[in-house]
C-alpha cells in the first residue's frame, strides 16, 4: 500500500514537471520572428485583404496547409479555404450555422441572438490524410463533424460531412 502512494505521488510530480515544461517550450515557440503591424503591410503595399462577409466575424481559427496552399479559417458560422497566394482569388466557404432550435433555444436563454447564438468555429484538427475534425460552439451545443479536403492540391475538394457529431452528456435513464 505504502508503495503504492508513493508511485502515485511520483506520477503527480511527472506530470506537473511535464505541463510546466511544456508551457515554457510553448512560449518560446511562440515568439513570432518577424512582427508587421497593419501600417506596416498598408505601406508596404503589397496587400491582398480579404473583406469578409457581412454576416461572419470571428475569423479566428486558423489551420496551415503548406501542402495543399491553403489556409483554412474558422469564424462565426463559416468556414473558409483561402489560396496562400492570394486570399481573395479563390477563396471557398461553407456556411455552418447552428440549427435553428439551437438558436430558439439560446435566445430563450437570454442570451443575444445576433451576437452570441451564433455556431462560431473553434477547433481545426488534422484528422487524417483527406479529413479535418472540425468542432464549433453551436450556439452554447457544441457540434463536431469532419472536413474533407481531399489528398492532393488538384482535388480541390472542401465539403462538410452532413453527419454532426453533438457534445451533450448522455443522461442515465
Ligand atoms: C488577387 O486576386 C484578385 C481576384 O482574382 C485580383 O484582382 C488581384 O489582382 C490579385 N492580386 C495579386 C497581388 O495577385
Ligand atoms: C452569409 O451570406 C453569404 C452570402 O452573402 C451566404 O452565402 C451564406 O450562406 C450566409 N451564411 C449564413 C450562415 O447565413
Ligand atoms: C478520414 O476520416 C474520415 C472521417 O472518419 C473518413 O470518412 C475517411 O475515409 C478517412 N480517410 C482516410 C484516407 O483514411
Amino acid at each position: 500500500m505504502g508503495s503504492l502512494w508513493g508511485s502515485f505521488m511520483l506520477l503527480c510530480g511527472v506530470v506537473l514537471l511535464r505541463t510546466e515544461g511544456s508551457g515554457t517550450q510553448q512560449t518560446k515557440n511562440n515568439v513570432p520572428r518577424l512582427k508587421l503591424s497593419y501600417k506596416d503591410m498598408l505601406e508596404s503595399n503589397n496587400l491582398v485583404t480579404f473583406e469578409g462577409l457581412a454576416n461572419s466575424s470571428a475569423y479566428h481559427t486558423f489551420l496551415l496547409d503548406e501542402e495543399k496552399g491553403r489556409l483554412v479559417v474558422g469564424a462565426k458560422d463559416h468556414i473558409f479555404s483561402f489560396n496562400l497566394l492570394n486570399v481573395s482569388r479563390d477563396y471557398v466557404q461553407i456556411p455552418w450555422p447552428a440549427s435553428p432550435t439551437r438558436r430558439d433555444e439560446c435566445k430563450w436563454a437570454g442570451k443575444d441572438l445576433s451576437r452570441e447564438c451564433s455556431n462560431f468555429i473553434k477547433v481545426l484538427q488534422p484528422f487524417n490524410q483527406t479529413h479535418i475534425y472540425v468542432c464549433g460552439t453551436g450556439a452554447f451545443h457544441p457540434v463536431c463533424s469532419y472536413l474533407e479536403v481531399g489528398k492532393k492540391p488538384e482535388d480541390s475538394v472542401f465539403r462538410l460531412e452532413s453527419h454532426v457529431e453533438n457534445w451533450q452528456r448522455e443522461e442515465p435513464l
